[in-house]
C-alpha cells in the first residue's frame, strides 16, 4: 500500500515570515501537500521535536565560477559553492552570469548553464550582469531573456571593466521599465575610488588596509543617491545591493519616503567585520578585501538597525571566494605589491544563516519570522521564485530544520567551500541547520552532507512582485 506522504516532519516548531506555530509537514512528490497536526502515513518520518522548521534559505547574491582576469581564479565552482550553501541551510542560490565585454548575453548564459549543469547541490537561477549594454543587447537580447525567465540584472557603478556610466544605466533601467525586470545596482563612485587608489599608491600606502580607505562611505553614499535618482527618473524599482553603512541606508529611507519602490540588501560582513580587519600582519588583511569594504563598529550597529527596522529586505552573503595563500587568489604576485590587485570578495555562503540566526535571533535582535523573511521569503518575492521561500501547501518542499541549541565555532576546516580560509574564523554561533531537505529529499542530516549526488535544478523565474505593479 502506498503511503499518504513520502515524508512527514513531525513535532517541530514552524516559522513563516509572519507566524511561529507547532505543526507537522507532509511532503509528496517534492512539494508540501499538508500542514497540520498528527500527520500519519509516511514512507519516512523525521522527528523535529525541539527544533525549528524553516523554509530553506535562499541566497540571492552569490558569485560562482566567475572569471576574474589576470590569472585570478574564483575558489568555487557550482559544485563546491552550492554544496557549501546547502550545508549552511540553503536550498536555492542565485549566482550571477557575467557578460564579458564584447560577449552577447546568450553566449554568457550558455557558458554558465554548462558550468552549472548536473553539479548543483541547491536549486539555482541566474541574475545577468550587464557590462556591455550595446543597442542589440538592450534592444533585442535583454527583453527576450526577461521573457525567458532571467528577470533580474545587476549593473555596476564601479570596477573599471564592469562599470556603466549614467547614460548606460538609464538605458538599462529603461529596458527594465519596459519588460518588468528588476535592476540591482552596485553603488560606489568609480572615479572617486580611482583618485584615492592613485593617491594611496603615490604615497606608498599599498597594504590591504588601503583598500578600505580608498572606498570610503562617501563614495558609496554618493553612488547610492545617484542610483536611486536614476531609478526615480526612469520610474523603476531598484535593488541596492550590499549596503555597508548608515548614510547609504538613509538615502534608501529618504527615497522610500518619496514613495519609491526600493529593496535594500545587506550582508554578514557588514555586521561582523570592520576595516580594522584589513590591518592584519603579513598581508592577512587581504582575506577581508571586499567591496564595499567593512566599516566601523558604529556602522555595524547602523546595519543592525536597518535589519531590525526594515530598511533591509534581504540578507545575502555576497559569497565571492578567492583562496588566500595562492598565486591565483588574494596573494597573487601583483596583489602582494599593492592592494589595487587583490581580488575583491570574500566567502560566506555557508555561514550567512548561522551568523544571522545566532547574532540576530538568539541574541534577541530579531524574531524568527523576521529571520525567515530576510533569508528566504523576501528573496523569493523580490526575484520571482514563486514556489520557493515559504512553508505552505503547494510550495517546493525546500526545508531546513534548525537546532537552536547546537553551538559551533566557525572553522574553515569544517566548511565545504573551495577557499582556504573563512573571514569568520573563530566566531562562536548558537543554532545550526542540522537537517536540510531539497524538493522533499533529505540532503543534510545531523549537519552532514548525505546527498547521494548533486540534485539541484535550474529554476526559471517570474517577474518580481515589486515590478509587477
Ligand atoms: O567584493 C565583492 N563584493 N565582490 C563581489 C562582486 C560584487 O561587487 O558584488
Ligand atoms: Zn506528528
Ligand atoms: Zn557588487
Ligand atoms: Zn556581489
Amino acid at each position: 500500500m502506498s503511503e499518504a506522504f513520502d515524508l512527514v516532519i513531525h513535532g517541530g516548531t514552524l516559522a513563516t515570515a509572519s507566524d511561529v506555530f507547532p505543526a507537522d509537514i507532509g511532503v509528496r512528490d517534492g512539494r508540501i501537500v499538508q500542514i497540520g497536526e498528527n500527520l500519519l502515513g509516511a514512507a519516512r518520518t523525521i522527528d523535529a521535536t525541539g527544533r525549528y522548521v524553516l523554509p530553506g534559505g535562499i541566497d540571492s547574491h552569490v558569485h560562482l565560477a566567475q572569471p576574474s582576469g589576470e590569472g585570478i581564479v574564483m575558489a568555487d565552482d557550482f559544485e563546491s559553492g552550492t554544496r557549501s550553501a546547502l550545508v549552511g541551510g540553503n536550498t536555492t542560490v542565485l549566482p550571477f552570469c557575467l557578460q564579458e565585454k564584447g560577449q552577447s548575453l546568450r553566449e554568457a548564459l550558455t557558458r554558465y548553464h554548462a558550468l552549472a549543469e548536473g553539479c548543483c547541490y541547491t536549486d539555482v537561477s541566474f541574475h545577468l550582469i550587464v557590462s556591455d549594454p550595446t543597442p542589440s543587447v538592450l534592444g533585442q537580447e535583454l527583453p527576450a531573456l526577461v521573457a525567458d525567465g532571467y528577470t533580474s540584472f545587476k549593473v555596476f557603478m564601479t570596477y573599471e571593466d564592469l562599470r556603466l556610466n549614467d547614460a548606460e544605466i538609464l538605458d538599462t533601467m529603461e529596458v527594465a521599465r519596459r519588460t518588468g525586470a528588476l535592476v540591482m545596482v552596485h553603488c560606489e563612485n568609480e572615479d572617486a575610488i580611482r583618485y584615492l587608489i592613485n593617491r594611496h599608491e603615490a604615497e606608498g600606502n599599498v597594504a590591504p588596509r588601503a583598500h578600505a580607505t580608498s572606498r570610503p562611505v562617501a563614495a558609496e553614499r554618493e553612488a547610492t543617491h545617484r542610483a536611486l535618482s536614476l531609478a526615480e527618473i526612469v520610474d523603476v524599482p531598484v535593488v541596492i545591493v550590499h549596503v555597508s553603512n548608515g548614510a547609504a541606508m538613509a538615502e534608501i529611507a529618504r527615497a522610500r519616503s518619496r514613495g519609491r519602490p526600493i529593496v535594500g540588501e545587506t550582508c554578514p560582513q557588514y555586521l561582523m567585520l570592520t576595516a580594522a580587519d584589513l590591518d592584519g600582519m603579513d598581508w592577512e588583511g587581504a582575506k577581508f578585501v571586499c567591496s564595499p569594504p567593512p566599516r566601523t563598529e558604529a556602522e555595524q550597529e547602523a546595519c543592525w538597525r536597518g535589519i531590525e527596522t526594515g530598511v533591509f529586505d534581504l540578507f545575502s552573503s555576497d559569497h565571492c571566494p578567492f583562496r588566500y595563500d595562492d598565486p591565483a587568489g588574494k596573494l597573487n604576485p601583483k596583489g602582494r605589491q599593492s592592494f589595487r590587485h587583490i581580488p575583491n570578495g570574500i566567502p560566506g555562503v555557508e555561514v550567512r544563516l548561522p551568523i544571522l540566526f545566532s547574532e540576530g535571533v538568539m541574541k534577541g535582535r530579531i524574531d524568527l519570522p523576521r529571520f525567515v523573511a530576510l533569508t528566504a521569503t523576501n528573496h523569493a518575492k523580490v526575484y520571482g521564485l514563486e514556489r520557493k521561500g515559504r512553508l505552505a501547501v503547494g510550495m517546493d518542499a525546500d526545508i531546513a530544520i534548525w537546532d537552536p541549541n547546537e553551538r559551533r565555532t566557525i572553522r574553515h576546516a569544517d566548511l565545504h567551500d573551495g577557499a582556504d580560509y573563512s573571514p569568520y574564523e573563530g566566531i562562536h554561533v548558537q543554532g545550526w541547520p542540522t537537517t536540510v531537505i531539497l524538493g522533499g529529499e533529505v540532503m543534510v542530516e545531523g549537519g552532514r552532507l548525505v546527498a547521494p549526488a548533486p540534485a539541484g535544478r535550474y529554476r526559471s523565474r517570474s517577474l518580481s512582485a515589486l515590478a509587477r505593479r
